[in-house]
């Protein structure tokens, strides 16, 4: 058994301090998943984990920032599954939006018609990377996802998931100015979505990474072009291709896998895409999804 990984200090992301970002990334690289299948829990019942399943999960998202937990729960659609399970991992509080239903939940399904179709996740379209919520302002930070899978599409609607701390590796292993331009607070903005003359969300100007109050890597960003607006100047264009390199590399520490009923993500919302998927009359993509204000509990 190895020891309890330490959360990282700010000092780890701190450009000035080499030593500190030294032994965090020697840690995290130590112990990191070589495969999809060390992030794989199985869990009698989500709504009521045992000791050793929690702990299990914790473990996988302090390695990883996430967690896969499997459960014999397939085909049935009852938010408790995800809301139980939240709730024994320390995530309380729900971002709700106003395409979620009233409990915060949101059922991720393709949409017949109506205001969900006009987004993305509520088609079977695929998506790019991304993390959840980068339009939000830092008061709603969106710091952990759960996504929960009651039934799968006929095909596709895999998931990649690349953890935003090996990313973060990654670029600062490549060049400093990178981490720099892109924990600017004006590196991306998000602009304004009006609907009928109306501010529906006012735009959004922020950093790609920033540090919590715990000394946490937070991420923000989304490969989609045409909501966002990058700062224009060599230092973050730079950063950008890099960390759109990266994204389009075969990283040797990205996960691709497709959750299948009853299973499900637990992540402190890592970077993640979607593969186009196709319903059939006996199967009819229905994922739920939870977004957080609070990162997994430790310990
Ligand atoms: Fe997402």
């Amino acid at each position: 058994m190895s020891a309890r990984m330490e959360a990282p200090t700010r000092a780890a992301f701190d450009l000035a301090d080499e030593a500190a970002y030294l032994a965090w990334r020697a840690a995290k690289l130590a112990r990191f998943p070589k495969a999809l299948a060390e992030l794989v829990v199985e869990v009698r019942d989500p709504r009521a984990l045992t000791p050793a399943e929690r702990r299990a999960l914790v473990e996988r998202c302090e390695r990883a920032d996430m967690a896969i937990y499997a459960s014999p729960t397939g085909g049935d659609a009852d938010k408790e599954i995800p809301r139980q399970l939240g709730l024994q991992l320390g995530l309380r509080d729900l971002d709700s939006n106003y395409l979620a239903d009233d409990d915060g939940i949101s059922p991720l399904a393709v949409a017949a018609c109506g205001t969900r179709g006009e987004f993305i996740p509520y088609t079977n379209r695929g998506i790019k990377w991304h993390t959840d919520g980068y339009y939000n302002p830092a008061e709603r930070t969106v710091r952990a996802v759960l996504l929960h899978c009651v039934a799968r599409a006929e095909s596709g609607g895999e998931n990649e998931l690349l953890d935003h701390e090996m990313v973060y590796i990654q670029l600062r292993d490549l060049n400093p100015q990178h981490i720099r331009a892109l924990m600017a607070h004006d590196a991306m903005t998000i602009p304004a979505r009006i609907d009928d003359g109306r501010v529906e969300r006012p735009a959004q100007a922020g950093p790609v990474f920033s540090v919590d109050a715990d000394g946490f890597l937070h991420m923000r960003y989304t490969a989609r072009a045409v909501s966002i607006e990058w700062k224009r100047d060599a230092a973050t264009q730079a950063a950008l291709a890099a960390l759109e390199h990266i994204l389009g590399a075969a990283s040797p520490w990205l996960f691709r896998g497709r959750l299948e009923p009853g299973m499900g993500l637990v992540s402190n919302n890592v970077l993640h895409t979607r593969t186009p998927f196709t319903d059939s009359p006996q199967h009819q993509r229905l994922i739920y999804r939870a977004r957080y204000y609070q990162r997994v509990a430790a310990g």
